[in-house]
């Protein structure tokens, strides 16, 4: 239990940045895709919901996460750390959109459970360059980010901010 806890909180910054990005859109409206349109063997290579405004902006706020928590946790663990986490998490989202779209799954269609721990294992990779993970911290994470991922999902939906439940 206490390595949920610490795998919930260690690794919030990454959740923050990856909740982000659908907000943006709903409160900004769509940003301008980071495929600029291109596609490859006739599908876009990512989509047009894949945006800058969404990857800038939830590293932003994952950094910002991260940086609340060291300056007011005292947490010993370096910026680099919570900017990997961030960015890895969102990279590994983006990842997930480009095989995604190689299998001609339409985008915001369900992809379970990939599309629940994208940016999970993104950002535990990225992370890893930094931190090393003990195996139950993984572990922890994994499990705990893809039941919030459900729970997160099934609110967004209930607002009219994500297009699918799960
Ligand atoms: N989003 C964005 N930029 C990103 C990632 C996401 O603007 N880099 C926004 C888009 O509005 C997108 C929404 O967040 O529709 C939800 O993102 P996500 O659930 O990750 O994408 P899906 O709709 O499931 O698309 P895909 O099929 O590619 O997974
Ligand atoms: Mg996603």
């Amino acid at each position: 239990m206490r390595e949920i806890a610490e795998a919930i909180y260690v690794f919030l910054p990454a959740g923050v940045a990856n909740a982000t990005p659908p907000l943006l859109t709903r409160f900004l409206g769509p940003g301008r895709a980071i495929d600029g349109g291109r596609q490859w063997r006739g599908r876009p290579l990512l989509g047009a919901h894949k945006t800058w405004q969404g990857l800038i902006g939830g590293s932003c706020a994952g950094i910002a996460t991260f940086a609340l928590q060291r300056r007011f946790d005292g947490l010993d663990v370096p910026m680099s750390f919570g900017i990997a986490i961030s960015v890895g998490a969102l990279a590994g989202d983006l990842v997930k959109s480009f095989v995604k779209r190689r299998l001609a799954v339409v985008p915001g269609r369900s992809w379970f459970p990939f599309d629940q721990i994208d940016y999970v294992i993104g950002g535990l990779a990225a992370g890893a360059l930094f931190v090393q993970f003990p195996p139950v911290i993984i572990a922890a994470t994994i499990a705990a980010y893809f039941v919030l991922h459900l729970v997160v999902s099934a609110i967004g939906y209930a607002l009219g901010i994500k297009t699918a439940p799960i």
